[in-house]
């Protein structure tokens, strides 16, 4: 009941930015509860929404937390004023996946410097002022797409790539580990725009390669929303089925179904890490030690993989 009445507050229906989880305790005991503050940088992708179902249902296994999620609408400024409001109100632990490295630094350092602990997940801050980081090797799954990409291709061809937003370290490390996989062969990446995670931006950069190149071979775009909004673009120019539309995020919901649709002929798995920061905020609560950096898996699925539920990239 809890998580999905928690389920329903992400996906839009209450205006409000605050929203809260808590697991009320059967037992008549009294216990000692902890509130974790949740800064969520913006609920606009399915991926962002799953990571705060994540949260909200593992934290629902412990009666004594209390989840007080915040959503940012991404706006840095306006999570930067999210972060210092959890600090004031003296949350027990604080999770945070911040929309852009650079600016979210600093009240990161702030909450720590007011002994709050931080988990900082998926996208990284500068520098290592913080609890504990967890999230997958953006690096390696870029490095693991050009790889999929050369061997797709045959080893050459003219490639779009649409960039997720530049200034959060997972757009800059799915571009250099990009870099890397292609490296050697003759891809050429004749078409590259930050389209900053959005789909509908997606479409419109995508729609400018198609009007300059007839020959386009591929789109990698660094999340499944931008490789689907290449998609919708090809399509309504009638030509989807000349080339081949790579993406990463794999949520069962959206990436793994583009796959087992035909839209997507690639996706690769960015787990959200929600259940992993719950557990590591137990940790932290109860003084438990825990560590610096917590480096999640991934998954590749195409049309080879996708029915056994994809392949777990070594
Ligand atoms: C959602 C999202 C995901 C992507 C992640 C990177 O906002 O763009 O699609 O994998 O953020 O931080």
């Amino acid at each position: 009941m809890l998580v999905l009445g928690a389920l329903v507050a992400f996906t839009g229906c209450n205006k409000s930015s605050e929203t809260t989880s808590s697991n009320p305790s059967s037992s008549a005991a009294p216990q000692k509860t902890f509130t974790i503050g949740m800064s969520q940088c913006n609920l606009g992708e399915p991926w962002r929404v799953q990571m705060n179902a994540d949260i909200a249902a593992a934290a629902a296994k412990h009666p004594e937390l209390k989840v007080v999620f915040k959503d940012a609408q991404n706006d840095t400024l306006k999570q930067r004023s999210q972060v210092e409001e959890f600090v004031s109100s003296k949350v027990d632990v604080l999770i945070i996946s911040p929309k852009e490295a650079q600016p979210l630094t600093e009240p990161v350092a702030a909450a720590m410097a007011a002994g709050v602990p931080v988990v900082v997940l998926d996208r990284r801050l500068l520098g290592t002022n913080y609890t504990c980081f967890i999230g997958a090797d953006n690096k390696k799954i870029g490095k693991a797409a050009g790889e999929w990409i050369v061997k797709a291709l045959g080893g050459k061809g003219n490639v779009v790539e649409l960039m997720g937003l530049q200034t959060s370290t997972p757009g800059q490390d799915r571009h250099s580990g990009f870099q890397e996989g292609i490296a050697g062969s003759d891809i050429k990446v004749i078409f590259s725009a930050d389209m900053k995670w959005l789909e509908p931006n997606a479409r419109d950069e995508m729609d400018s390669a198609l009007a300059r190149f007839d020959k386009i071979d591929l789109v990698y775009g660094h999340n499944d929303p931008g490789a689907h909004g290449a998609y919708l673009a090809a399509q309504a120019a009638g030509r989807e089925k000349q080339m081949k539309f790579v993406g990463i995020d794999a949520l069962p919901q959206e990436g793994v179904a583009y796959v087992k649709q035909g839209i997507l002929d690639a996706t690769f798995q960015y787990p959200t890490g929600g259940a992993e920061a719950i557990d590591t905020a137990l940790k932290i609560l109860h003084g438990e030690p825990v560590p610096q950096e917590t480096v999640l898996g991934t998954r590749r699925f195409d049309k080879d993989s996708v029915a056994q539920g994809g392949e777990e990239l070594k």
